[in-house]
C-alpha cells in the first residue's frame, strides 16, 4: 500500500456532513422517533447492595389506569443464553449489585409507567456485602487475561534487583477515581416485534454487535433483527457493548406483538446500568541512574470488576511499552464486588493507566532535577520494549519538542506568582495503540448518477458520516461531493463497532478495498447500479511491527494560593497520529478527549457509600463533569507523521488518545504551581491546602 495514496479529498477539513441537522435538531436520536402509539417501559431497580427478591407485589401497580403489564422475574420469558450475568436481566431472583432491574412496567406514558414502578412492592432478603476496594482486598485475584485480550501479568529481567542497584528508586502509590460515562443522550431503546421479526432503533456504537448479542440473547436468527442508529449523542465506550435496556425493551416488547415500545434510561440509572470505570491502585516503581536512564519499570494495579462479570481494565499495559528499560513487571489484581458491572470508558487501560507511570516520571525528574521533557526523550526506546519488534511509526519525541516550542516551555523552573495564583506547568506523555479490526464489508454501488458507499458502521458524533466520502473518493478518485454514505443500520453490510479507536481504520480498509474491486470491474466509468464489495483485510505487518499513536501534553495550571481553586489555563496536546484524514473533525476529537482528561483531573469522582452500595453523586448536578467555564486555552495540533504500514489511508485511531496523560500532565502542572504532590484524583482544593 505504500506510495498508492494521493490525497485529495482525505487530510481536507471538510465540515460535518451531519453538521446541520444536529445543530438544528433535525437529526433524530434513537427515542426521538414517534411511532404510532408507543408503550412506555420504566425499571424498578432493587435497592439493597446483595441479596434476593423474596416478594415482588405488582398489584397496585398493574390496577394504576394506563398500565399495560409489570414483567417480574417470575414472568420474564426465559432467555435462548444466560452466561453474560449482566445482560441476564429477570432471570433470577438475586440481587448482585444495588441498582439491578428487577422488574418492568409497561404503560401507555412515560409518566404512569413510572408512577407504576414506585408501587411495586418488594420484599428483600439481604445478605452482608462487599463494596468496598482496597490494595489488600482478601480476595483479590488474577484474571486469565485483561480487556482486549492482553496478559494479566508481564516480567523481563529482574525488576527488584534492578531498583536496589538503582540510583534513584520512585516507589508510589497513584488512585484513580470511579468515573461515570455520561453522554447527553442516554441509553434507549424503541422495539418493535412484527411476527418474528425484531426492530430495534437503539443508540449504540455498533448496530451489527449488538444486533448479533440480541440475536443470541432471544434464540433468533440474526436476520430477523433489524437494528438501526443513524445518529448517537455520544457513548464514550458505554454504548460499545449492549446494557439491559434492549434486552429488557425486547421482552416488553414480545408482551404487545405490533405495538412499538419505548425505554430510556434515567440520567441516575446510568450510573448502575451503563458501565463506569473501575478505580483504580496503582503502584508504580521507576528505578533510574543518575542521568535519568531507567533501568527498572514496575506497575501494579488494583482493580475492581463485578460479581457476576468480569470487566479488568488493562491499566498496567501502556508501562510495558512506553519506555526503554531493561527490568520490567506489570501486574494487574481484581476484586469481585457487589458492585455493577464495569466496562469500556474512554481509552480504557491506557487512560488511568498511564496516570500512575507520568506522575512518577515528574517525580523522577524532580528528584533527578532533569528536564522531564529531557527525561522522557532520554528514556526513548528504539524498539518496543515488550515485543521487540520495531514501531511502525513512533515520534513521541518530535511531539515532546514541538508541543514544548509551541507551549513555550522552560521547565519546572517556570513556576511563578502572579498575584494569588500560583503558576506553574506540567508535562506527560500519550499513547494508544492503532488497530484495525477484521471483518468489516462495504459495499460501492453507482446509484443516480453518483458513489454510494453503504457499510453498517456507526458515527458518535466523530464524524463517520463525513469521513467515509472523503476515503471513497480517494479510493476512487472521483471528487468527494459525488460521493454519498449509508451508516447505521444493519442493512448495510457488517461493520465492527466504532470502540477502541478502530473504527475509520477498520471501515475504511474495507472501503478502499470495495473501491478496488469496483474499478476492476468497472473501470472510471461505470453504469447505473454497478456495485461491488470487499472486506477489511488482513494487514501482515500487524505481526512485524509495534501500532501506536503518540502524543505530548502540556498543561499550565494556577492555583489560588488562599483557597485551593485549581485552574488550568493553558492545556496544549500534539499528536502523531499518522495521516489526518480531516483536520477539522480530528481537532475536535483529540480536544474533546483532553477536555475529558481535565474533567477527570479535577471534577469527575463516582462517590461511594460502601454501607449500601450506592453512588450518591448519580446524576449531573453532583457528579461533575468540566463544562465550558471549566476549560480556557485548550488546543490540539499534530505532526507530519507517514507510516506505509497501518492502511490504506496511513491514519491512526483519534479517539481516545487526546484523554490519555492528561490528568497526569495537570497533576504534574499543579505541583509545579505549588509544591503539592498529588497521588490521588481528583486533584480537589483540600489536597492542596
Ligand atoms: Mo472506546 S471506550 O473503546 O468506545
Amino acid at each position: 500500500m505504500t506510495g498508492s495514496l494521493k490525497p485529495r479529498a482525505i487530510g481536507r477539513g471538510h465540515s460535518r456532513r451531519d453538521g446541520a441537522a444536529k445543530v438544528t435538531g433535525t437529526a433524530p436520536y434513537a427515542y426521538e422517533t414517534a411511532p404510532e402509539s408507543p408503550l412506555y417501559c420504566h425499571l424498578v431497580q432493587a435497592t439493597i447492595a446483595r441479596g434476593r427478591c423474596a416478594e415482588i407485589g405488582t398489584t397496585a401497580a398493574e390496577a394504576l389506569e394506563g398500565v399495560r403489564c409489570v414483567i417480574t422475574p417470575s414472568t420474564a420469558e426465559r432467555l435462548a443464553v444466560t452466561d453474560d450475568r449482566e445482560l441476564a436481566v429477570l432471570q433470577d431472583l438475586e440481587v448482585p449489585f444495588r441498582g439491578r432491574v428487577i422488574a418492568v412496567v409497561l404503560a401507555n406514558s412515560p409518566e404512569t409507567a413510572r408512577h407504576a414502578a414506585e408501587l411495586v412492592t418488594v420484599r428483600y432478603e439481604s445478605e452482608p456485602h462487599d463494596c468496598l476496594l482496597t490494595a489488600d482486598h482478601p480476595e483479590l485475584y488474577e484474571p486469565d487475561e485483561v480487556n482486549a485480550g492482553f496478559p494479566t501479568d508481564t516480567a523481563d529481567g529482574d525488576l527488584d534487583a534492578a531498583l536496589s542497584g538503582a540510583d534513584v528508586v520512585i516507589d508510589q502509590t497513584y488512585t484513580t477515581a470511579p468515573y461515570f460515562n455520561n453522554p447527553l443522550e442516554p441509553h434507549t431503546t424503541t422495539a418493535l416485534w412484527d411476527g418474528d421479526t425484531l426492530t430495534l432503533r437503539e443508540s449504540t456504537q455498533g448496530v451489527h454487535p449488538l444486533r448479533a448479542t440480541v440475536a443470541d440473547l432471544f434464540g433468533l436468527p440474526t436476520e430477523k433483527v433489524r437494528v438501526t442508529c443513524p445518529y448517537i449523542g455520544g457513548g464514550f465506550g458505554s454504548k460499545g457493548t449492549p446494557h439491559v435496556n434492549v434486552v429488557l425493551a425486547t421482552m416488553a416488547a414480545r408482551a404487545v406483538p405490533g405495538t412499538p415500545v419505548k425505554l430510556e434510561l434515567t440520567r441516575q440509572q446510568m450510573f448502575t446500568l451503563a458501565g463506569y470505570r473501575t478505580p483504580t491502585i496503582q503502584r508504580a516503581r521507576l528505578g533510574a541512574e543518575r542521568d535519568g536512564t531507567l533501568r527498572a519499570v514496575g506497575m501494579d494495579v488494583v482493580e475492581q470488576t463485578s460479581r457476576i462479570k468480569e470487566y479488568a481494565e488493562q491499566s498496567a499495559a501502556p508501562a510495558r511499552m512506553m519506555y526503554a528499560a531493561p527490568n520490567r513487571a506489570t501486574s494487574h489484581r481484581l476484586a469481585a464486588l457487589d458492585l455493577p458491572v464495569p466496562s469500556w470508558m474512554r481509552a480504557p487501560g491506557e487512560c488511568p493507566g498511564m496516570f500512575g507511570p507520568e506522575v512518577a516520571m515528574d517525580e523522577l525528574a524532580a528528584v533527578l532535577d532533569v528536564d522531564p521533557v529531557e527525561l522522557r526523550i532520554r528514556n526513548e526506546p528504539l524498539r518496543d520494549p515488550e515485543t521487540g519488534n520495531p514501531f511502525s511509526s513512533r515520534n513521541l519525541v518530535a511531539c515532546l519538542r514541538q508541543g514544548a516550542e509551541n507551549f513555550g516551555w522552560d521547565g519546572r523552573s517556570g513556576a511563578r506568582r502572579d498575584g494569588r495564583w500560583l503558576v506553574g506547568a506540567g508535562v506527560a506523555s500519550s499513547v494508544y495503540p492503532a488497530k484495525r479490526m477484521p471483518g468489516s464489508r462495504a459495499v460501492i454501488r453507482f446509484e443516480n448518477g453518483r458513489y454510494v458507499v453503504e457499510i453498517g458502521a456507526a458515527d458518535l458524533g466523530t464524524g463517520t458520516w463525513t469521513v467515509l466520502p472523503q476515503i471513497a473518493a480517494d479510493a476512487l478518485d472521483v471528487p468527494v461531493a459525488s460521493v454519498d454514505a449509508r451508516i447505521g443500520d444493519t442493512l448495510y453490510p457488517f461493520a465492527t463497532v466504532a470502540g477502541g479507536s478502530t473504527g475509520t481504520a477498520s471501515w475504511g480498509s474495507a472501503v478502499f478495498a470495495a473501491a478496488d474491486v469496483f474499478r476492476d470491474k468497472y473501470g472510471t466509468d461505470p453504469g447505473e447500479g454497478d456495485e461491488a464489495d470487499a472486506e477489511t483485510p488482513a494487514n501482515p505487518d500487524e505481526d512485524k511491527y509495534a501500532m501506536y499513536g503518540f502524543g505530548a501534553q502540556f498543561a499550565e495550571a494556577r492555583v489560588d494560593a488562599d483557597t485551593g481553586e485549581v485552574r488550568v489555563s493553558r492545556l496544549h496536546g500534539t499528536f502523531a497520529v499518522g495521516r489526518i484524514i480531516n483536520p477539522v473533525t480530528a481537532r475536535s476529537q483529540l480536544l474533546g478527549g483532553m477536555i475529558m482528561g481535565l474533567s477527570m483531573a479535577l471534577h469527575e469522582n463516582g462517590v461511594l457509600d460502601p454501607r449500601v452500595g450506592l453512588t450518591v453523586n448519580h446524576d449531573l448536578a453532583e457528579y461533575h463533569i468540566a463544562t465550558n467555564a471549566d476549560i480556557e486555552d485548550v488546543r490540539a495540533d499534530w505532526i507530519d507523521e507517514h507510516d506505509p504500514h497501518l492502511n490504506p489511508m496511513e491514519s491512526k485511531g483519534i479517539g481516545e488518545i487526546g484523554i490519555v496523560g492528561t490528568a497526569a500532565a495537570i497533576t504534574n502542572a499543579v505541583h509545579a504551581a505549588t509544591g503539592v504532590r498529588v497521588r490521588d484524583l481528583p486533584i480537589t482544593l483540600d489536597k492542596l491546602l
